[in-house]
């Protein structure tokens, strides 16, 4: 059997409500991980796996953004296409919108909120050759009511599906990966929005095996993160200084500051009488002054941050911290943030501000 022909989508549409307020300036896929925007990760993981026809989905609002970033991203040799979608109106419309650029190919869809930690090659692979319609993955999670939910078989065959279910009949999720043969434009044919009014990529699956169509599972390797909400960015955040973050300093590091563990310091970049903890990755243009700088921090390019301690955080462009009287934490900060001492006591800080945002903290 020759190998079957497969394109890449990639879903950067949406609302992106879990992520606001920084979402109303920035689409949820762009909010960056270790300095890059998720998107990134999700593109570069569909080339390692050898796909170079790549679609991606935008909306009228946030669309042009995320062209201008896939533009910075894009290495040479790969076609990208970029198909609007004119509402958020779910998963499997939005497939069906990218139905004429996918040209009768296999694809995989990649959710562009979704990071993964391992390759897609051996799926991918599996896939190319075997006779399955769609191969699925799935991961055991704490809270199955979130995502789409399996429900398997003792011989591991997947039987039913259903999405965010109030009582779901297992704990494995739905990974924000799939592999469909355009048989799965029929399975959308057949379905009905949802009750969230979105037409779900998970009943599209159900109705495949409803059909009577070859549905494959396979357990999912590697940590596996959604990263729509905080908590999970600032996870998605750890995982990848884990397992990237290499040191490499490109800036200027005083005699009076320590650098421990892995630390990468961007180009232009001052470092003065501070103490950074890796891993650690700040980018180009930023002035780190008497400031400790502690493990799982992600800072972006033009931020100044000095008298303060921050750790466990991600700050977007351009923030400025100084004179905190406690340890900044697991907090995320939007371009342009201004956070500085104010009088009174101090207390802790936890704090997820949006785009340009200013907050006085004693
Ligand atoms: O993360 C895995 C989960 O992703 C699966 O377990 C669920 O079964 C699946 O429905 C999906 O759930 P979410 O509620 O997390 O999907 P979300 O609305 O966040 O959309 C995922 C991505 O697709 C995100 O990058 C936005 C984009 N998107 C979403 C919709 C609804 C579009 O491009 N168009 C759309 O219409």
């Amino acid at each position: 059997m020759p190998s079957r022909r497969l394109k890449g989508l990639v879903l950067a549409g949406g609302k992106g409500t879990r992520l606001r307020p920084l979402t109303y300036t920035t689409a949820k896929q762009l909010v960056p991980v270790a300095n890059r925007p998720i998107l990134w990760y999700a593109l570069d993981s569909l080339v390692a796996a050898g796909i170079d026809d790549i679609g991606i989905i935008i909306s009228p609002e946030t669309g042009e953004s995320i062209k201008k970033s896939v533009t910075a991203w894009k290495p040479s040799g790969v076609k990208i296409t970029f198909i609007v979608q004119s509402e958020p109106a779910g998963l499997a419309h939005a497939a069906k919108t990218a139905e004429a650029y996918l040209d009768n190919s296999a694809f995989v869809m990649y959710l562009g909120d979704n990071l993964i930690q391992s390759g897609l090659l051996p799926l991918v692979e599996d896939f190319r050759k075997n006779t399955a319609d769609a191969q699925i993955l799935l991961k055991p999670v704490e809270n199955p009511q979130a995502f789409g939910v399996a429900e398997l078989d003792a011989a591991g065959q997947v039987i039913h599906l259903e999405e965010k279910p109030k009582e779901p009949k297992s704990n494995m999720a739905l990974v924000g990966v799939y592999l469909f043969t355009p048989v799965v434009f029929e399975a959308i044919a057949k379905i009905k929005p949802s009750p969230r009014g979105e037409l779900e990529i998970t009943d599209a699956i159900q109705m495949l095996i409803t059909m009577g169509k070859i549905v494959q599972s396979h357990p999912m390797e590697g940590w596996w993160l959604d990263t729509g909400k905080k908590d999970d960015l600032l996870e998605a955040n750890r995982m990848v200084l884990d397992d990237y973050c290499q040191t490499n300093i490109q800036g200027s590091v005083d005699s009076q500051s320590q650098l421990r563990g892995e630390v990468e310091i961007g180009v232009g970049t001052i470092v003065k009488n501070s103490i950074i903890q890796g891993p650690v990755r700040i980018a180009e243009n930023c002035v780190i002054e008497d400031a400790y700088i502690g493990p799982y921090t992600s800072i972006a390019s033009g931020c100044q941050i000095s008298k303060a301690e921050v750790e466990n955080s991600v700050f977007l462009e351009n923030c400025v911290v100084s004179g905190l009287q406690s340890r900044l934490e697991q907090s995320l900060l939007g371009q342009g943030c201004l956070l500085t001492k104010a009088p009174g006591q101090p207390v802790g800080y936890r704090l997820m501000l949006g785009d340009h945002s200013v907050a006085e903290i004693g």
